[in-house]
């Protein structure tokens, strides 16, 4: 597994990064790679699947969090071989639980239909099992919620964006505070801003929660966690972005029953902790 450095602004992956990762490791098999559209922030994906096509590796986007997200003019799953999407609680659009595969190729469409389904394949209404597969399988229940969601998901997707709009014009210019990179074609699926080093976040969170403000870490950074450090051993300073981002960021409250005036109160709740914090 080889890991790539984000952006400190986008907290996603670049071009760039991609191809100095790929060029630097010419000793290595790489047979796919995952992209990651950060809370929704588009990333430059055509770009990268010309990169990965001329270097015949497999790409995937993990869109968890960007359904609703365009990504050079194309909704996210346009230009890569498969693409997950996920309906948990804090997702836009919910099923209450799990998720989607998208790809424009029949092949790995079959492929996830038979995975899904304890990797069972029926050729002319007789089964067999074919593959080592799980059930993944989604109820119409889950389905119909989520076609009742879709009907009114550019509704929900402008809400975040007034939100979003709010924290900006609070909080642009604020002492202790970068604001996350803006781009079109957005879908906000949450808002995580980064706190200077010197404000302890953690400590951030506590103080939020005492006034009734509910925020959280928010981007997680695999070299961090501890199966992965276990297992790989690597090191913060490979990742100072990434690092950084897992260590300082801190969401605040996005949601489409929230309004203006909420945002207002976080804003002015937030701006006192720090206060507090710098003083
Ligand atoms: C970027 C990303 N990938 C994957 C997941 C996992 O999604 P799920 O909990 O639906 O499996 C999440 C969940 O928040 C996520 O943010």
């Amino acid at each position: 597994m080889l890991l790539c450095d984000v952006d400190a602004e986008s907290y996603v992956v670049t071009p760039d990064r991609i191809q100095a990762l790929i060029e630097n490791n010419k000793d290595k098999k790489i047979t796919a790679i995952i992209i990651v559209h950060e809370f929704g922030y588009p990333v430059a994906v055509e770009a990268i699947s010309k990169i990965a096509r001329d270097n015949n590796i497999k790409l995937i986007e993990d869109a968890a969090c960007a359904l609703g997200t365009t990504a050079d003019n194309h909704h996210v799953g346009y230009f890569s071989d498969a693409t997950c999407l996920s309906f948990h609680p804090r997702k836009a659009l919910t099923t209450g639980e799990g998720g989607a595969v998208i790809s424009n190729q029949p092949r790995v469409i079959e492929s996830i239909k038979i995975l899904r389904n304890h990797g069972i394949h029926s050729v002319e209404g007789k089964m067999d099992f074919i593959l080592d597969g799980l059930n993944y399988r989604m109820t119409d229940f889950q389905a119909a919620l989520a076609i009742g969601q879709m009907e009114r998901f550019s509704e929900t997707l402008h809400c975040r964006e007034t939100l979003v709009r709010e924290y900006y014009s609070l909080l642009e210019g604020h002492k202790g505070i970068t604001l996350p990179a803006q781009s079109k074609g957005h879908s906000w699926q949450s808002f995580m801003i980064v706190l200077d080093s010197a404000i302890d976040r953690d400590l951030m969170i506590k103080q939020l929660l005492k006034e009734g403000i509910q925020s959280n870490l928010g981007a997680q950074a695999i070299h961090c966690l501890t199966y992965f450090k276990n297992k790989y051993a690597l090191a913060d300073s490979k990742y100072p972005n990434a690092t950084n981002l897992y260590k300082q960021g801190l969401v605040l409250p996005l949601h489409a029953k929230l309004v203006c005036a909420d945002i207002e109160k976080v804003c002015t709740e937030l701006s006192k902790c720090i206060t507090l914090e710098v003083a």
